[in-house]
């Protein structure tokens, strides 16, 4: 019997996303699956906004960025509907079933695969594949988009490199990342900034200002500082436990940072404490944009054609994580809730401080 499959992306766009799309998608057709899209993530597949998926459709968009498909931030169970926050699952297990789905493929980061246990738990068959450039997903190796945004920051840092050489001036430069460093620290080492700032270590300025005040002795009066977006100062650390604390189990996905604003009064003290002038580059969605790199188009495809296989084999409930070359389905209930944080001993952290970067502690 045919199966057929539909497919989302949510959350946060990702260059990838397409490469993945056309991996499930070739897979599938080769298996004689039939696949069908919802557009805008959960928020189509609760309205039944729905696109067929034959050849046609997957061909040429491997090189593309975002997704075809479109993308929101909505959740199952939280949907605004008639300007209220409702709870959308029963339409969209209705919506499961009137499309009579065998399974529904759901591309996204942490916060998917949260919602996809959700539909897990409501009787979905669900599998998932790992997609954010915050490489923040427990239990695999990578995720896609990673690659490209790392290459983008990359980028911007050898570029902003040689103007503050000529100007004499810091730079602060905000990489993004949520609540991980993973992208700030692999810009960082790549692209040799001074100082590397991420959210797992806390920062002190002083020591930042003391480690660009040496270098201007040593004649090196410029420094550029890759600073997460989530990355906060010690008293600010102390502060946000304690606000996260006291909010557990009410809405930890509450908006609590304010990124812009933060970095760029980092670059003011800096400024003031060192005498360097300061300047502030936001990357901001630039990361998230255009042509995925050859390592996402390779990823996505390997996860989207194993997740095809998965199906095919009914193995479902689970999310394709890579693992070395190979590929393995883990457990939603395993890597739903978890933060793939950076571990403050993490080998790429200790290189960084072996060539004498500072990380403000
Ligand atoms: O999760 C990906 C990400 O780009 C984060 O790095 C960033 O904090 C967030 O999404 C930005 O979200 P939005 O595009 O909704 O502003």
């Amino acid at each position: 019997m045919t199966k057929h499959i539909g497919i989302l992306t949510s959350g946060g766009d990702s260059p990838g996303l397409n490469a993945a799309i056309r991996g499930v998608g070739k897979a599938a057709l080769d298996l004689k699956m039939h696949i069908v899209g919802f557009r805008d993530g959960f928020r189509g597949l609760m309205e039944n906004r729905t696109v067929e998926l034959e050849g046609g459709q997957l061909s040429g968009i491997l090189t593309v960025g975002g997704t075809i498909l479109g993308t929101s931030r909505e959740k199952p169970h939280k949907m605004t509907v008639d300007g209220k926050l409702r709870d959308m699952t029963d339409t969209i297990v209705a919506n499961y079933k009137a499309n009579r789905l065998d399974c529904l493929v759901c591309l996204g980061g942490g916060g998917t695969q949260k919602n996809a246990l959700r539909l897990k738990q409501a009787g979905l068959n669900v599998v998932t594949l790992p997609k954010t450039i915050d490489n923040d997903v427990a239990l695999t190796d990578t995720t896609f988009g990673f690659d490209t945004a790392l290459g983008i920051a990359t980028e911007a840092i050898d570029r902003l490199h040689s103007t503050a050489h000529s100007h004499h001036r810091i730079i602060v430069v905000e990489i993004m990342g949520h609540r991980a460093g993973w992208l700030a620290l692999g810009a960082g080492i790549a692209g040799g900034a001074d100082v590397i700032l991420i959210p797992e270590i806390p920062y002190d300025v002083e020591s930042v200002a003391t480690a660009i005040k040496k270098r201007k002795r040593g004649g090196k009066p410029f420094s550029i500082v890759a600073v997460a977006e989530g990355a906060l100062g010690i008293e600010e650390h102390q502060a946000m436990q304690a606000a996260r604390k006291a909010r557990k189990g009410k809405d930890a996905d509450a908006a609590e940072i304010v990124y812009a604003d933060r970095t760029i009064k980092l670059a003011e003290r800096l400024q003031a404490l060192t005498d360097l002038e300061a300047r502030v580059t936001i990357l901001g969605h630039l990361q998230r944009g255009g042509t995925p790199s050859a390592a996402d188009r390779i990823l996505a495809t390997r996860l989207g054609t194993a997740a095809a296989d998965l199906i095919h084999t009914h193995q479902y409930g689970v999310m394709v994580a890579a693992r070395g070359e190979a590929t393995a389905p883990v457990a939603l209930e395993d890597v739903a809730g978890q933060v793939k944080t950076v571990p403050v001993e993490h080998p790429w952290v200790e290189s960084a401080r072996r060539v004498g970067t500072n990380f403000g502690d």
